[in-house]
């Protein structure tokens, strides 16, 4: 529910657990007054009368330095860091904008391109439009908040438009900001670097600002755009918890200023870094939106409500809510090096084990026998497919499995057809050397024509092929980001316009193909956001395959993103990147704890390890709907215990995945704990037929439970999934 108090001049935003409370001061100036516990009548009086003494402001004491604002701009008083700064055509870049109005409408409104979560029906969501006007300049800023209040989200987005006659540029648009009130803040990010991704680093806030971000032209390795913090210590079950997530792929920001008053101010939104936006009269700026989590009762409930959210209204379309297909890539199988024959071959023993779709990775296309050629040249290597991709695709189809593809759209192979035809069509800046990485360039997004031909031949290829899935990857950093066509005081808008050509393609490709299943890549989780969720309903979260690190990786990544969304494949070992070797059994459980798929040549396998994958594959068809589409909850954090543990638990809570792993072995003599679940009915009993063990969900979330096995556990890296049944 979202109010407006006439009287108090201030707004309220209600959640199923939260409070947002925003007031407009006497002068106009738009304060945050809240964010939080549900306040009670008598605490919200208390608050509102303590704010109308700190919000006037006389000619005395003017300092807005000790307002908690809600969108500081930048110009007077206030020396924090602003959520946005603007140029005005006479140079100046001082701006002041004051409350004007405001409406709150049904739903949530349409923004245009771009990714948006959804709101179908007017009542899984409400927006609040604060429009705040600078009328020196005749600009308006309307500032939006879409309530979900069922899962205690809040959705914000900037607009900024330019209703008077000169142009001006926009240095700075957060896209969401805020003042939190004093408290010992402490902030949790998910930094990482390739085959690294997402490690949780804790710690806290001191005073000075943090700026969390990426400008590298994607969300990056190594740093994720999602952040949390805490007023104080947390852990899982308790404590405040605010979570920031950017729904954005390119240069992103999250500021966290700790003011020496210990307010906090977080902005968060496009990176104003090498950021120059021209914005002509009567044009709007539309910012892309962050999706802003709260919890009274720890991380927990946080990534509980995060983790519907995204599978609910950040994915959509035909996938949203399908059982996806467990995959065979064939990437750590052959590299570049594959033929019809052999491709077939892995696949025939990929349906023999009960797989449903083969990815046909990287290679197929150009003369491309390594990384160095080909990228740009989207059409089938006869040498190594010689009844074509249609061919092939054909005898997989006849296999009765589905049939998928790798693409890298962005990227075009100095060494390839379309460079020398289109040497221009990469980011460049003239007399400047282009800098390879991977040996490619990146192919300007920004421009209608690079998007027309890769829609056409990418199009064509995916069509002739009868393509049931694609893996979009994209492999480097962006450099030398020059445009020729642009003006000179547009090049600081082509980060932001290269992505929005990305945004683009993807919806064209998703329009002309609604049943095609799309996987988000970027060297592995180089791009794990929310935008990529918006067009790709699952991403591949690391190159690394290896079971043990990806215990740490998944365990992170799942504080925002739910276990659907995550690509979890099986290798072969030693693994390709760490060399070590993991049990079958513990590499299985680990992409049983997400989106499973096998990514080695089985054929190579010995029979008794195609039997036990086979064992595997059917034990997750039958789990599948709950790891895929019921709730998930960490339970012990392999950072700081010698375990990691996880549960799944279905949507009626009959049934409930318990996955143990013993991360590191336990000393002799080391006692070791029992474990509590969560997410079970208190007063339901649950069972395992096979242990003999009966227990009502209260016992096993309040006492615990101790697997034998677990004991004692023998040797290193002992790993179990314990499936309780309601016995009802
Ligand atoms: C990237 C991806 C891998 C694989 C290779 C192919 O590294 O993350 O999964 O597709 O490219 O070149």
């Amino acid at each position: 529910m979202i109010t407006f108090d006439k009287t108090q001049g201030c707004f309220q935003l209600e959640g199923d657990g939260f409070t947002y409370l925003l007031g407009v001061s006497p002068n106009g100036d738009l304060h945050h007054l809240h964010w939080g516990k549900p306040l009670s009548t008598a605490a919200l009086k208390k608050l509102l009368g303590e704010w109308k003494k700190r919000a006037v402001e006389t000619e005395h004491h003017v300092s807005r330095e000790f307002q908690r604002r809600e969108f500081p701009d930048f110009g007077h008083n206030d020396l924090r860091t602003p959520a946005f700064q603007l140029e005005h055509a006479d140079g100046y870049r001082i701006s002041e904008f004051l409350y004007d109005s405001f409406q709150i409408l049904p739903g949530k409104p349409d923004f245009g391109p771009g990714p948006s979560s959804r709101a179908e029906e007017a009542d899984q969501a409400q927006t609040l439009k604060i429009i705040l006007k600078d009328k020196l300049h005749k600009l308006e800023l309307d500032l939006y908040y879409t309530l979900y209040p069922q899962r205690n989200i809040l959705v914000r987005r900037t607009i900024l438009r330019n209703r008077g006659s000169r142009a001006l540029s926009i240095l700075k648009l957060a896209s969401a900001s805020l003042d939190l009130p004093p408290a010992p803040w402490r902030l949790v990010r998910f930094p990482g670097r390739w085959a690294k991704e997402r490690q949780m680093k804790e710690a806290a806030l001191q005073e000075g600002t943090l700026r969390l971000e990426s400008r590298r032209g994607i969300s990056s390795h190594e740093m994720n755009p999602f952040a949390l913090v805490t007023p104080g210590e947390a852990d899982e079950e308790r404590g405040e918890v605010y979570g920031f997530a950017l729904a954005t792929s390119g240069n992103w920001l999250i500021e966290a200023e700790l003011f020496r008053d210990q307010t906090l101010r977080i902005n968060a939104g496009l990176n104003d870094f090498n950021f120059k936006w021209s914005l002509a009269p009567g044009k709007a700026f539309v910012s892309p939106e962050c999706v802003m989590a709260y919890s009274a009762s720890g991380f927990s409930g946080l990534s509980f409500n995060l983790h519907r959210f995204v599978r609910e209204r950040v994915v959509g379309g035909f996938w949203q809510s399908r059982p996806r297909p467990m995959l065979l890539n064939n990437w750590e199988a052959t590299y570049f090096k594959f033929n019809h024959d052999k491709l077939l071959q892995i696949a025939r023993a990929g349906k023999e084990a009960g797989l449903e779709l083969f990815v046909l990775d990287d290679g197929w296309f150009g003369r491309r026998d390594d990384d160095t050629t080909s990228l740009g040249d989207w059409f089938v290597d006869k040498r190594k497919l010689p009844k074509g991709l249609r061919g092939l695709s054909d005898d997989i189809h006849g296999l009765g499995l589905k049939f998928g593809l790798w693409i890298e759209p962005e990227m075009v192979s100095p060494k390839s057809l379309l460079y020398q035809k289109h040497p221009d069509w990469c980011l460049h800046a003239p007399g400047r050397r282009r800098r390879m990485a991977r040996s490619q360039l990146v192919l300007d997004m920004s421009r209608p024509e690079v998007r027309d031909y890769l829609f056409g031949t990418i199009g064509k290829a995916l069509e002739e092929a009868r393509v049931d899935y694609v893996k979009w990857d994209m492999n480097r950093s962006l450099s030398e980001v020059g445009n020729e066509i642009l003006t000179p005081n547009r090049q600081g808008e082509l980060y932001f316009r290269y992505l929005m050509g990305v945004y683009d393609l993807m919806a064209r490709l998703n329009q002309r193909f609604p049943k095609v299943l799309f996987e988000g890549c970027s060297g592995g989780g180089a791009r794990f956001d929310l935008g990529v969720l918006h067009y790709h309903p699952q991403i591949w979260t690391s190159d690394n395959t290896d079971g043990l690190d990806r215990i740490f990786i998944q365990y992170a990544t799942s504080f925002a993103y739910p276990p659907l969304v995550m690509g979890a494949h099986i290798s072969s070992v030693p693994n390709h990147i760490t060399h070590r070797s993991m049990s079958l059994k513990w590499r299985a459980l680990v992409a049983m704890s997400g989106n499973f798929g096998v990514e080695a040549d089985i054929t190579k396998w010995k029979p008794s390890e195609r039997k036990e994958l086979a064992d595997y594959i059917r034990l997750y068809k039958e789990i599948r709907p709950i790891i895929q589409f019921g709730d998930f909850y960490r339970l012990e954090n392999p950072h700081h215990s010698n375990r990691a543990s996880w549960i799944f638990v279905s949507p009626d809570q009959k049934e409930a995945l318990l996955f143990m792993f013993q991360v590191t072995p336990p000393r002799k003599g080391e006692k070791q704990t029992g474990i509590k679940l969560k997410g079970l009915k208190a007063n339901q009993t649950y069972e395992i037929k096979e242990l003999g063990l009966k227990a009502s969900g209260r016992k096993l979330m309040e006492d615990g439970w101790l697997p034998k096995s677990f004991k004692h556990p023998k040797g290193s890296y002992h790993c179990e999934l314990f499936h309780f049944k309601a016995n009802n």
